[in-house]
Formats: C-alpha cells, sequence, structure tokens
C-alpha cells in the first residue's frame, strides 16, 4: 500500500527527535498514562442510558449534564495518568483541562479530545449511507470538512469517523453510519471524508485527526446483530473489509479504531494478524489503534481472556495502542511489565505513535481553543446551504408512476405521517452536538411551496395504539395528492439498532393502508436508516422518494424535490432486499456452480438453480439504482484497444449518454467489469468507476473511463495480489444490473 505521506503517517525526524527525548524522561506510569483514554463524566447507569440519551436528542438535557463529571478528573490529569478525553465538547471545560496538563503535569503533554462527529457537529448532514447515495465525493470532503472545522471550534482534536465498516446486511443498524454495500465506493468515500476531516483548519489554527473504524470486518456481524462475531474467510477479509481502510490510510489518516467483533475466532482488538501482519508488516502505517469502547474488557465475555489484566496483556501485544474506556491499561499494563508478560519496548513503541499524532496536531504548541469561536463558527449559511446540498443529492426516486412527480405548487396537497413534523427524527442517528431546534420538516418544507396544505400525523412510529382515522381522512379530505410520510425513527438505526423486520414499525401500514383507500395520488417520503422491506407501500404508492434521515435540511431537500425545484439524482449504495429472507443480497456476489442467468449445467434445469421457491433472487432495487424526472439513453460503448491488454496499461471505455427527456438532470455513469475466469471464483460484477454528469435536456455527453489494468488484481489461488490474464466484461450503466457491455482481454507479462 502506498500512503499519501502527510504529518499524521509519515515519520518526520524532527518529530522523531521529540518524541525520543520525551519518552526518555518518562516513567513507566506516565507512559501507561499516554495510553488511556476517558471520558470526563461517571458513566451513566447502562439501562438508562438509551432513555437519556433520547432526551439529550430533544433538547431535554444537556449531554453535559447527562454524565456527572468525575471527581479524580483534574488529579488524574495532573499526575499524567490520562492521555486523551473523549466525547467532550465544551471549550472552557476542555482548556481547563489542557491547562493541568500542560502547566501542572511533570512533562506537560497535552491531552488529545476525542469525539464521534459521525454527519456533522451542530451543522447535521444526511446520515453517512444518505451522504453516499449522493456519489459526491467532492461534496462529502466538504460536508466533513464543515464537520471538523465546528468540531475544531469546541476543542475537539480527533473525529472518530469515518466507517469504513461495507456491509451487506440491512438489519445491522449501523449499516446508517456506513457508505453502503461496495467496496471501490466504500474506499472512495473513506478517502474523500479522512481528507475532509483532515484539511480543515479551524479559525484558530487547529487541526484534526480522523479515525477511520471499526477495524475490521464489523459490518459483517452475523444475522446482522449488533457485536456479533463474523466468520471471515482471508481472501473475503482481504478483498471486501480491508480496502476501505487502505483507502482511508492512502488519504494519511493517522489513526485507526479496533473493533469488537471477533473474526473467525480472533477477536479484532486481539488480532496479531489484522492489527500486527496486515498494519504493520505489510502496510508499514505507523498511525495509532485506539479500541473501541470497552473493546478490551470485552475480550473476557468473548472468552480469550479469562479477567482484565489477561484482556489487556492480549491487546497491548497484539498492537491495540490506547484504551478506549476499558480500565485495563491503567491497572494492569505496568504491572504486566514488571512481571515480565510484556516487554516495556512494546508499550513504549505505542507512546511513540500516541506522541507522534499529538505533535503532529500541533498540540504541543497550540494546546488551547479560543473560547470565543464556537458560537461564530457553527451553523454558518455557507454550512447550511451544504447540509441542503447533500440532502437533495441524497434522495432517491424509487418510483414515479405516471410521472406524478414534481408537483406543481398549486396542488392541494395533504402531508400525513408520523415523520411528516417529527423534527428530531431528521437529525438521524448519532448526533451528539446536533440540536433538534435546527431541523425543517417535510411539513415546513412542503409549506414553502404549497398553496394548500393539511396535516395529520395519523399513528405514532413505533406505538400499537390505531390510527387516527378522523383526522386523517379530515385532512385528506380536500386534498388532490397526499405526501405520506413514513418509515423508521432516528433511533431504530446506528448502534445497537439491529432489527430482524426492516418493514414499517408500529401502525404506520394501517395508516398506509387508510390513505391508499381513498385513491388520492400518493407521494410517499420513505426515512429510514437503511432501505425497509415494505412491498404493499411501494404498490401502493405511485411515486416514492428514500428521503432516509436527511439531517437539519431534510425537510427542505424532500419539498425542492418533490416540487420540482431540484431534480433527483441520488443512487442507491446497498441493494434493497425484497424480503429479509433474500440477506446478504448484493450485486457482487459469486455466480454459483448452478447460476440462474446465463449457461448453467445443462443437466440441471430451473428447479435445480441457485434460486427460492418462493422469492426471485434479485434485489427489489437494485446497487446504483435511483430515477430521475428525465431520462438517459446510453448508447455507443467504446472499448479503445479491445483485444489484448498487458497488466501495465490502462483500459480506455467510453459510452455516450443522453438526457432524452425534457428537464436537465444529474446522472451517476457506472463502470463495472466481470473477470469471466480466474483461479478462484470471481464476483459476477464489480464496480471500478463512476461519474456524475448534468446534462440539458438533449444534451449528449461522451464518457470516458480509464481503468488502469492493475486494478484488476484479485488476492489468486496462492493468495497472491494479481492481476491473473484473460477475458474480462465491461460495463457502463446507470446501475448494477443494466447498462451497455463490452468485452476485452488482459495477455501475461509485459
Ligand atoms: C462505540 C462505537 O462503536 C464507536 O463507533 C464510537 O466511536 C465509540 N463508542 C465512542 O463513542
Amino acid at each position: 500500500m502506498t500512503h499519501r505521506m502527510n504529518q499524521y503517517n509519515q515519520l518526520n525526524p524532527a518529530i522523531e527527535a521529540q518524541v525520543e527525548a520525551l519518552l526518555q524522561q518518562m516513567t513507566l506510569a506516565e507512559k501507561v498514562g499516554q495510553l488511556v483514554q476517558i471520558t470526563p463524566s461517571i458513566m451513566p447507569d447502562p439501562d438508562q442510558l438509551t432513555e437519556l440519551l433520547a432526551k439529550v436528542g430533544s433538547g431535554e438535557v444537556s449531554i453535559e449534564a447527562l454524565f456527572k463529571p468525575r471527581p479524580d478528573l483534574e488529579e488524574l490529569v495532573r499526575t499524567g495518568s490520562i492521555g486523551s478525553l473523549l466525547n467532550m465538547a465544551n471549550p472552557q471545560q476542555i482548556n481547563q483541562l489542557q491547562r493541568i496538563a500542560v502547566e501542572e503535569s511533570r512533562l506537560g503533554i497535552p491531552l488529545i479530545v476525542g469525539s464521534d462527529v459521525i454527519h456533522g457537529f451542530r451543522t447535521i448532514f444526511p446520515i453517512p449511507l444518505a451522504e453516499a447515495c449522493t456519489w459526491n465525493p467532492e461534496l462529502l470532503e466538504q460536508a466533513s470538512r464543515v464537520a471538523a472545522t465546528e468540531a475544531a471550534a469546541a476543542g475537539i482534536d480527533w473525529i472518530f469517523a469515518p466507517m469504513v465498516d461495507n456491509s451487506r446486511d440491512p438489519r445491522w443498524g449501523r449499516v446508517a453510519e456506513g457508505s453502503g454495500e461496495d467496496v471501490f465506493l466504500g474506499g472512495v468515500m473513506a478517502e474523500a471524508r479522512v481528507r475532509g476531516f483532515q484539511t480543515a483548519v479551524s479559525p484558530g489554527g487547529r487541526n484534526i485527526a480522523a479515525c477511520p473504524k471499526h477495524y475490521v470486518g464489523y459490518g459483517a456481524s452475523e444475522a446482522g446483530r449488533d457485536y456479533n462475531p463474523t466468520e471471515l474467510t482471508e481472501r473475503t477479509l482481504r478483498e471486501v473489509h480491508l480496502p476501505p481502510f487502505a483507502a482511508a490510510f492512502a488519504a494519511g489518516a493517522g489513526s485507526v479504531m479496533s473493533a469488537f467483533n471477533d473474526i473467525s475466532g480472533v477477536p479484532a482488538s486481539a488480532n496479531p494478524f489484522t492489527l500486527k501482519t496486515v498494519l504493520r508488516d505489510e502496510w508499514q502505517w505507523p498511525g495509532v489503534v485506539l479500541s473501541d469502547f470497552g473493546a478490551i474488557a470485552e475480550l473476557v465475555p468473548h472468552g480469550v481472556a479469562a479477567n482484565l489484566k489477561e484482556a489487556a496483556r492480549l491487546a497491548i501485544l497484539a498492537g491495540v495502542d490506547m484504551d478506549m474506556m476499558n480500565d485495563a491499561y491503567a491497572p494492569y499494563l505496568a504491572e504486566l511489565v514488571a512481571e515480565g508478560s510484556v516487554p516495556e519496548a512494546v508499550v513504549d513503541e505505542s507512546v511513540r505513535r500516541v506522541l507522534r499524532l499529538k505533535l503532529a496536531l500541533g498540540l504541543f504548541e497550540r494546546p488551547f481553543t479560543d473560547e470565543t469561536l464556537l458560537n461564530q463558527t457553527i451553523l454558518s449559511d455557507e454550512a447550511r446551504q451544504l447540509a441542503l446540498e447533500v440532502a437533495q443529492q441524497s434522495i432517491v426516486l424509487l418510483k414515479n408512476e405516471g410521472d406524478l412527480l414534481p408537483l406543481s405548487p398549486t396542488k392541494r396537497v395533504a402531508v400525513i405521517g408520523p415523520l411528516a413534523d417529527a423534527r428530531r427524527d431528521m437529525l438521524g442517528m448519532w448526533t451528539l452536538f446536533g440540536k433538534e431546534e435546527d431541523a425543517e420538516t417535510v411539513l415546513e418544507g412542503v409549506g414553502r411551496y404549497a398553496a394548500a396544505l393539511t396535516h395529520a400525523a395519523g399513528c405514532s412510529l413505533a406505538g400499537s395504539e390505531g390510527v387516527d382515522e378522523t383526522a386523517v381522512l379530515a385532512a385528506i379530505d380536500q386534498a388532490e395528492v397526499v405526501v405520506l410520510v413514513v418509515g423508521e425513527g432516528a433511533n431504530m438505526s446506528g448502534e445497537a439498532r439491529s432489527r430482524s423486520q426492516l418493514g414499517l414499525p408500529g401502525q404506520q401500514q394501517a395508516l398506509a393502508d387508510l390513505v391508499a383507500q381513498t385513491g388520492k395520488p400518493l407521494v410517499v417520503v420513505l426515512m429510514g436508516g437503511r432501505p425497509l422491506i415494505v412491498p404493499r407501500l411501494l404498490e401502493q404508492a405511485d411515486a416514492v422518494l428514500m428521503a432516509w434521515h436527511g439531517g437539519i435540511c431534510a425537510g427542505r431537500a424532500v419539498a425542492d424535490i418533490v416540487f420540482g425545484a431540484v431534480n433527483p439524482s441520488g443512487k442507491l449504495t446497498m441493494s434493497w432486499p425484497r424480503r429479509e429472507g433474500q440477506i446478504p443480497v448484493y450485486y457482487s456476489h459469486k455466480s454459483t456452480g448452478r447460476p440462474m442467468t446465463g449457461e448453467g449445467v445443462p443437466q440441471f434445469g430451473e428447479p435445480f438453480k441457485s434460486r427460492y421457491i418462493d422469492l426471485p433472487n434479485e434485489p427489489q432495487f437494485p446497487f446504483g439504482f435511483g430515477g430521475s424526472y428525465t431520462t438517459f439513453e446510453y448508447a455507443d460503448l467504446v472499448v479503445e484497444k479491445t483485444a489484448v491488454l498487458p497488466p501495465s496499461s490502462t483500459l480506455v471505455v467510453s459510452a455516450t449518454v443522453c438526457n432524452s427527456g425534457s428537464r436537465a438532470g444529474t446522472e451517476v455513469v457506472q463502470l463495472y467489469i466481470r473477470d469471466l475466469v480466474g483461479s478462484v471464483t470471481r464476483p459476477v460484477k464489480e464496480l471500478k468507476g463512476f461519474q456524475r454528469i448534468t446534462l440539458q435536456p438533449g444534451e449528449a455527453q461522451q464518457v470516458r473511463f480509464e481503468l488502469p489494468i492493475a486494478e484488476l488484481a484479485f488476492w489468486d489461488a496462492q493468495m497472491q495480489h494479481r492481476v491473473e490474464p484473460g477475458e474480462f466484461q465491461v460495463w457502463i450503466g446507470p446501475n448494477a444490473v443494466s447498462g451497455l457491455v463490452g468485452s476485452f482481454a488482459v495477455v501475461a507479462g509485459d
């Protein structure tokens, strides 16, 4: 792997000299202190945490009030017993502690403050899965820069994002936090986000370090249940789960978070293969590995350590540098060194990495935050505008029968559904510092356009009480069209929010049935942190928009699309299952020996192919799919130098895309390949490139892709990463299942 070298992943002689000088002066206790990260407060009772966090979300309780301050915190900082704090955002409090670290601790080493800033700090952008549906890495880079600039003004140095776990299982609640199912797209988005975070410089001159997570394989949790084990072959690990991390490091990420899950029997936070062999030996990556919250302590219930001390030993020896809230390194690391079960040199190496990160961030020169900055920095007009653009581009048009959309503003509109005016839910999961009052709802958004507007929630989001028929029918009575806003609430996706059934929660389908019975034209605005399995609703609706949880500008963005001020351009980055029983369903699956399509083995007819007897194999909507108010036609696929390309050359392939409709529109043109015969089975399709293009009505553009043949390399039968000669297919198209197809061949050697 080649990194784009920057101050976070490159050894700089001046910094190395400072690191060594400090290390020489440190006692073992001070060294251990640098490897400890804690929250500034006592954790609330775990059984009440969910409820309390919901109160933080609705503004009833401030995040600071939720957690009682640790009485020993200042003393821990003064004695150099901790090196880092997490999830703080109060510049005064951060400065106060930093002053103790810098002025009162023996060596004056500054603290590093980390935090979860997942899709914005105060300017909340759409959830990351939605952001990925823009297929617009430049925009995500800008959004990440805004998030980091606001976070830096709050005194944060280190952002625990991006989450780069690929996942093919929408039951897993954390799909909301990632970029979807694809290796290539996941890598592009990871790079964009890391670049955005790390190139942000707050007006006070502070820098931010990114922390891609969760290393590694977390997105493959069995049965889509959070924290569950994974069963991953080395090949799958290398081909599907490691590449987005490599991309994040290539973009300059100087830290990574080790995951909760076990990987085929070896927990990710005590895994010498992933943490040492891959990260250090193969990739030569010099950054900091931070454990996830409690992931070292969890080695005990995982059953690989008998107690916390043993867990600390396994984690440090495997290569976890910093302990996030495990209470494992602080009490046991020095003891383990003293009794000879952990070499002090191992601790030294971890301390070096942590000091390097602090030095690279400039914390020694600028330990303090300008306390006046936060209010001037957050929620700027430009940031809001960007949040709106991301939300607009993230919305996916799933259906538009009879061109019901866009609506004319002269229409009388009824906005129905429990999410129509649910301000808090617009923000989505993981918004520690977002405020509900900043968000615009769909009802308000539609109100910007519609000449006449009525509204009824109709039912609660997830409760079992019935539908309020009277209110719904009264609201619909005079309306010419119904906009039904239904789906998941913000707290139904994200961490620890796995679901086994992905339909509409509560009585929402009954509400949809009532609305559908009226026969009024029906626009459904679906919201959620994952694809939702709603076949009946898809039938009932004339038009369907997947609006995810769109952040502070969610409502405005939906309305801009519903009334045609913006033409939808979002495309799915996860295949949308028909039924839970299809999961995992993803486009880049293997062929099988008895494929449903193409040539199979002749003696095995239809019933004995790889299929369900009660469901098609194909998802409801494929990866890459999304509609527009215009139409795009693809023609003239040209593979330049079709014949044979040596591994060091570049494939050049193009097609002409024409806007054949009557509105300007943006299309995401996608490039896929298939390696027809390999020493191991290969996916039936792999995304290798994409371009967003905007075309006026009647306009045509030749879209040209250059794909280095080296990017066709994979892990062969001998686990060598190389390009195998042979025949390939290539597609340029609007999604993973359609488009123009051509072919080329790669010859051996150069
Ligand atoms: C646990 C989550 O898995 C991780 O993503 C997050 O960064 C930490 N908690 C810290 O809040």
